[in-house]
């Protein structure tokens, strides 16, 4: 199987893990990427099953705009059912690194506002020890080269992700070179730096089930 079919197989697992969650009023959070993409696409199909969504990004709010869903603000909701949304890397806590497509503020918002969160990621994603991918900051631009240089003391190598601005009008840095051996701590003490709005540690929060694409089917993983 692709890494494609393996991302479709998991939004099409998604699609049957969250039906029977769903009400006439309830709304989703749906995250960003090429696997939620897949689920977007799936979601159009059940449209009527629930009210609308909170996306994650502009991109994603656009899919499932064109698809006939409604998309609310954030700020109009009070809970979200269930979040679907990919990720980097998952470690067996089900920690995550997000933010490969520079959603990850947006992200952890509706994460924060989401009952479940229901990651969905192929088997390349996952790892023992969080670090391999580069860990996203999303900073205030004012703010890039103290941050980097606060990053670079925690040990790890930021490079500026040239040319990317976020939907909050913010820069990414990438962090490469870091064990992430205590995620929780690590996404505590980033966001402590000034001008950091928030990095791609989900570990805090982390995911709450995993459903994992592998050439064996999907596993459904709860946290270690
Ligand atoms: C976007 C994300 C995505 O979930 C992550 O980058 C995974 O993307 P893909 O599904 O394309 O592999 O965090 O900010």
């Amino acid at each position: 199987m692709t890494q494609d079919q393996l991302k479709q197989a998991v939004a099409r697992a998604a699609i049957e893990y969250i039906k029977p969650k769903l009400f006439s009023d309830s709304i989703i959070g749906v995250g960003t990427g090429s696997t939620a993409n897949f689920f977007i696409d799936y979601l159009g199909e059940i449209k009527s099953l629930f009210s609308g969504a909170v996306a994650s990004s502009d991109a994603s709010a656009e899919r499932l705009k064109k698809l006939g869903i409604d998309v609310l603000d954030c700020n109009s909701v009070s809970e979200l059912v269930v979040y679907v949304d990919g990720a980097d890397e998952s470690n067996p806590y089900l920690h995550l690194i997000k933010g490969g497509g520079a959603a990850l503020t947006r992200e952890k918002i509706v994460r924060a506002v989401s009952k479940e969160f229901v990651c969905i990621a192929d088997e390349s994603k996952w790892v023992d020890v969080l670090g391999k991918f580069p860990l996203p900051v999303e900073v205030i631009p004012m703010a890039r080269s103290y941050v980097a240089r606060e990053l670079v003391k925690l040990g790890g190598a930021p490079v500026y992700r040239d040319g990317v601005v976020t939907d909050n009008g913010n820069v990414i840095l990438d962090v490469f070179n870091l064990q992430i051996v205590d995620p929780v701590a690590l996404e505590n003490r980033i966001n402590q730096i000034t001008g950091v709005v928030t990095n791609g540690l989900f570990a805090a929060k982390p995911a709450d089930v995993l459903l994992l694409g592998t050439k064996d089917g999907v596993k459904t993983l709860l946290p270690r």
